[in-house]
């Protein structure tokens, strides 16, 4: 039953009733909605975009402009059942010595493509599992980017970072490499959740690979965690987060499970009845949620926490957070470069991936093509609803007669988006003064469907997305 506004706000400062009302609005609201880790979103980029394109995109690139660059290594050991990424199960090292050799080939195309040598301020490696990549292969790699672009000092170099494939030893060979920020991913602490999922991890590993991590310098430790998986509880839940908090990561991010079966057919293993419905969800994030609040950690956007001296968090205060495909980053560079297959970049032009299919990909950088598949050129249309949608995720305020200003529009331009909102607002999802709206705190895990209001291709049919919350 979904209740007037007035009562709503009242009843949401009063924790023993607000669980109901939310419930409530879970249920009603358990939509599937984008991510927004761009927009337009992924779904939406076509085959418009070419290498040539994108060739006259970096030829054109103003030589000042600090560039964040994405390696995408697409490789892991064994296929986590939860996983939505883009990767391929390897059990031999070659296929990876291989495409690092490609990976490389195509750093100098890209650096012979710029106009000049550029600063390289923020560097990711994502995957599938860049720790895949064997010690000795770090310091190739970095030492070909520092041939080929400014890597300053002070330049954050991030690794998402399997702890299963970690020794010490290959700590050591992160940090020699520069490495000073690592994603760990966990997903649950609970042995048979791990085992359902495909990803048996002890806790033990995890804390021991982190002590090794800041035994060498590594201090910046980003933990993943996930809610809504397999028989996944509240009470769980909280633990995993008591056993977080214990280990001191800087950011956690605590991710909704994505069940995308049409999508990753290996997601077909789990178990459709064993998952938890909206409102355990819901309760799961909350209480998650409020773990981390207590223990002195800033909430960030829709899924992240960080300490308050964490960039992260000054970026949140400054007004600075972006979000892009790696999610939530304090990363201000306007231009991001996506290298190895299937990588996204994003340049003020618009967003272009590289080829998926790890053969055309090879075939591309050896003939030397800029591997592109597909992409997207921004409209005006597209920039301002970008600007409007990330500042929803990142702030979840947003002042609409402000960014009309901003963008030079009439004031009424935003009047059907409003509309669409006042259900969310009687929800007390949102708030609405004049045209700023802002989600409340109970409203923050349903941010996607305030962004979603302002995103012009949701209706167009493309794209199969993951519920809200
Ligand atoms: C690309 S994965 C890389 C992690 C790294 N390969 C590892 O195994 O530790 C990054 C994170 O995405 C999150 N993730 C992957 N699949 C997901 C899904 N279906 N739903 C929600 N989050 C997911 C997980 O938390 C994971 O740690």
């Amino acid at each position: 039953m979904v209740r007037p506004t007035r009562s709503l706000s009242i009843l949401c400062k009063e924790p023993s009733i607000m669980p109901v009302m939310i419930k409530d609005l879970s249920k009603k609201y358990d939509l599937m909605v984008p991510r927004y880790t761009s927009y337009p979103t992924a779904p939406h980029f076509n085959d418009s975009i070419t290498g040539d394109i994108y060739r006259g995109w970096l030829e054109g690139l103003d030589p000042q402009t600090p560039l964040s660059l994405y390696f995408h290594i697409p490789f892991c050991d064994e296929m986590c059942s939860f996983c939505g990424c883009y990767t391929k199960i390897v059990k031999r090292y070659d296929p990876v010595a291989d495409y690092l050799e490609v990976l490389l080939e195509e750093i100098d195309l890209v650096a012979r493509t710029l106009p000049a040598r550029f600063k390289a301020t923020n560097l990711h490696w994502g995957g599938g599992s860049p720790t895949m990549l064997k010690g000795e292969d770090w310091m190739r790699i970095i030492e070909r980017l520092r041939l080929r672009f400014d890597v300053p000092e002070d330049a954050a170099i991030a690794v998402e970072l399997d702890p299963r494939t970690a020794s010490e030893e290959y700590i050591q060979a992160l940090q020699l490499a520069g490495v000073n920020r690592a994603s760990i991913g966990v997903q649950s602490f609970d042995d048979d959740i791990q085992k359902a999922i495909n990803r048996v991890q002890p806790y033990e590993m995890t804390a021991q690979v982190i002590g090794w991590l800041r035994k060498h310098g590594i201090d910046h430790v980003n933990m993943d965690l996930m809610y809504g998986l397999p028989n996944q509880t509240t009470e769980m839940v909280i633990r995993e987060a008591e056993l977080t908090i214990g280990l001191k990561p800087a950011r956690v991010a605590l991710f909704g499970y994505a069940h995308v079966p049409w999508m990753k057919s290996h997601m077909k293993l789990i178990d459709e009845n064993a998952l938890p419905d909206a409102d355990a969800r819901w309760q799961q994030f909350e209480a998650s949620s409020a773990k981390f609040i207590k223990a002195g950690y800033k909430a960030i956007g829709l899924d992240h926490f960080s300490l308050p001296d964490d960039e992260m968090t000054e970026a949140l205060n400054e007004g600075v957070l972006h979000r892009n495909f790696q999610g939530y980053t304090a990363d201000t560079a306007p231009a991001m470069i996506g290298f190895g297959a299937s990588a996204i970049g994003q340049m003020s032009q618009g967003y272009i991936q590289n080829i998926s299919s790890l053969r055309q990909y090879r075939e591309n950088i050896a003939a030397g093509t800029l591997p592109i598949e597909r992409g997207i050129e921004l409209s005006d249309d597209d920039r301002l609803r970008a600007h409007v949608i990330e500042r929803i995720m990142c702030d979840l305020t947003i002042d609409l007669d402000a960014v009309c200003e901003q963008f030079d529009i009439p004031k009424a331009t935003f009047v059907p988006e409003v509309e669409k909102l006042m259900p969310l607002s009687q929800d007390g999802i949102i708030t609405l003064s004049g045209n700023s709206i802002t989600v409340t705190e109970s409203g923050r895990p349903f941010v996607r469907l305030v962004a979603a209001a302002f995103d012009a291709y949701l209706d167009s049919g493309k794209g199969r997305h993951s519920r809200a919350v």
